[in-house]
């Protein structure tokens, strides 16, 4: 091969890669920007994640207000993930904070100075700053391969099922550095599959994290997602149009989607992590 051809070769790639991070991103924001238009009324999205059962208990993790009971199991997730270490007093960054519902908990039950979400839907970010009005609380859009926070400005960054959309992870695990403090934590927890677990923990340690705790939580996400089938296919048969209820099924998981089974048979790994950055 002449060195024009391996050079137009490298330019077609290139471009190829554009396309499909492009196409992504906007598969999405098209996703999220969605959810905000069919829940603009109702306001029954707080939360979008696959939610945690303990499997050890079966049992309540945590008391709740009754009107929160709907999110138990989404919430039970953030409450596994981010008591994993003391937050009371800290300052916390939530990136891919989705309609709120996560960081508005943090704030109302764990004691923390302040709780800032951002996330890259603008729709679900001025939600979330409409929806939930507390103390020491606030969202803005953001992009997490981009953050604009300063240097050491937080002694927490929370990412919860959310960096799975990223298309440079890297970048985001670098800035999630940069804006912890010395002795900070990073709280994160998401899926792949299975054998690019590896690969994710190698990312995520790059910038300089150590690793404190690592736990898949497999068993955990599949009750939850057992528990709240009922209520998802109802929300997608009322809401969501006919074209995209297929997606939505795979999307929400349901049970018998791919998504359900992957988690199943541990083709996907649900990981939690706690990384430390050093003082
Ligand atoms: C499955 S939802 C989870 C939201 C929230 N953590 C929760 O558990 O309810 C994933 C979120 O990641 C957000 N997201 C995707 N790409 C992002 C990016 N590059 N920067 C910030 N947020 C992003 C999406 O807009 C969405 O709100």
């Amino acid at each position: 091969m002449s060195a024009t051809d391996s050079t137009v070769q490298k330019k077609r790639w290139r471009f190829a890669q554009a396309f499909a991070n492009l196409t992504k991103r906007i598969m999405v924001l098209t996703q999220y920007h969605y959810i905000n238009r069919i829940d603009a009324v109702d306001k029954q999205v707080r939360l979008m994640n696959y939610g945690w059962i303990d499997p050890q208990s079966r049992q309540p993790l945590m008391p709740l207000d009754p009107d929160e009971e709907p999110d138990r199991n989404a919430l039970q997730l953030y409450h596994r993930v981010v008591t994993a270490i003391d937050i009371r007093d800290k300052e916390i960054l939530e990136v891919g904070s989705g309609r709120g519902g996560g960081a508005a908990y943090i704030a109302k039950y764990l004691d923390p100075r302040r709780v800032h979400g951002v996330d890259f839907c603008a729709a679900s970010a001025l939600f979330a700053n409409k929806y939930w009005k507390r103390p020491r609380l606030s969202f803005s859009p953001g992009n997490a391969e981009k953050l604009r926070h300063s240097d050491n400005a937080f002694d927490i960054v929370v990412n919860i099922e959310s960096s799975h959309c990223y298309i440079h992870m890297d970048r985001f695990v670098a800035h999630a550095y940069r804006v912890l403090r010395p002795g900070g934590y990073f709280l994160f927890a998401d899926f792949r599959p299975a054998d690019q677990i590896g690969d994710l923990r190698t990312e995520l340690e790059k910038p300089g994290f150590q690793l404190i705790e690592e736990e898949n939580l497999n068993n955990g996400v599949v009750l939850a997602l057992d528990a709240d089938d009922a209520r998802k296919r109802e929300f997608i048969e009322e809401k969501v149009d006919e074209r995209r209820k297929p997606m939505f099924e795979i999307f929400a998981a349901i049970i018998d989607s791919p998504m359900y089974k992957a988690f199943k048979s541990g083709e996907s790994a649900y990981m939690r992590y706690v990384f430390k950055k050093p003082e």
